[in-house]
């Protein structure tokens, strides 16, 4: 049995007196991909948020690569994670945003060669060499020098997945990457995706309302509502098959 890459253990969140996840079970292998659908509000980006550390679960235990995210052992006792923790555990994530948050005053090239450096002290020669590789396998080959002002919203958004996947992670998080996209604009980052999904090794977790590229892409499909895991399956069983009728009347506002 392979180990989970990522598993949720129970986990409570919430803001003041509002339970906004309301005990989430979840295992990830490596290499699995898992769409997250959802009406708004329910918890989606949470769930991101809490992986990516910018939120402490209420209680209840996130495991990533077999490290617990918010413990660590301390003398044969587990204790609150220290910073130093934190970013170890951080470093195997990799999230692209809905509104890119590209650094506007660096070329493309520099936004993907900053992480690397500064985060794991590579030398700026090879850092130079993978970011161009990561550029070029998202399309971007010709801009390295352009910053990001002078990009379309696909290609920033494209220069955003480019600067992730230049540190490696084991998980990437794409939480509504392109619902800030013209419609012009969603089929090309899409395709991005998809190709690095069917590369292989990385786990990914994908916030979406693009049921299509859900069908095609996700191993795994997880209805959340109200802060719970409605149905979880196949993207066939979740998104074509389920009896459920939360699930049917959410999806429907997708169908033509
Ligand atoms: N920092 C916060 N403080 C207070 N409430 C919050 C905070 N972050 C999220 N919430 C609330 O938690 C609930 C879930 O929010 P979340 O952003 O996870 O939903 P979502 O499923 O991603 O929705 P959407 O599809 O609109 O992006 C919402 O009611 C939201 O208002
Ligand atoms: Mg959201």
């Amino acid at each position: 049995m392979t180990e989970p890459i990522v598993t949720f253990q129970n986990i409570h969140k919430s803001f003041g007196d509002v339970e906004v996840l309301k005990g989430i079970n979840l295992d990830i292998k490596p290499a699995e991909k898992v769409a997250i659908i959802g009406p708004s509000g329910s918890g989606k980006t949470t769930i991101i948020r809490l992986l990516m550390t910018l939120e402490k679960p209420t209680s209840g235990d996130i495991i990533v690569d077999g490290k617990n995210l918010w413990k660590m052992d301390k003398n044969g006792k587990l204790v609150d994670a220290n910073e130093k923790h934190l970013r170890q555990v951080r470093g195997d994530i990799g999230m692209v945003f809905q509104h890119f948050n590209l650094f506007p005053h660096m070329t493309i090239l520099e936004n993907c060669m900053t992480a690397p450096i500064h985060v794991k002290s590579e030398d700026k020669k090879t850092a130079k060499q993978r970011s161009i590789e990561m550029l070029e396998k998202v399309g971007l080959g010709d801009k390295l020098d352009n910053y990001p002002s002078q990009l379309s919203g696909g290609q920033k958004q494209r220069v955003a997945m480019a600067r992730a996947l230049v540190m490696r992670p084991k998980v990437m998080l794409f939480d509504e990457v392109t619902s800030a996209l013209d419609p012009e604009l969603v089929g090309e980052v899409l395709e991005v995706i998809r190709d690095i999904a069917k590369e292989g090794e990385m786990a990914m977790i994908l916030v979406t309302h693009e049921m299509d590229f859900a069908l095609d892409v996700a191993d795994k499909v997880l209805f959340l509502d109200e802060g719970v895991i409605a149905e979880q399956g196949t993207a066939s069983e979740v998104i074509e098959h389920s009896k459920n009728e939360r699930l049917q009347s959410f999806l429907k506002r997708f169908r033509a």
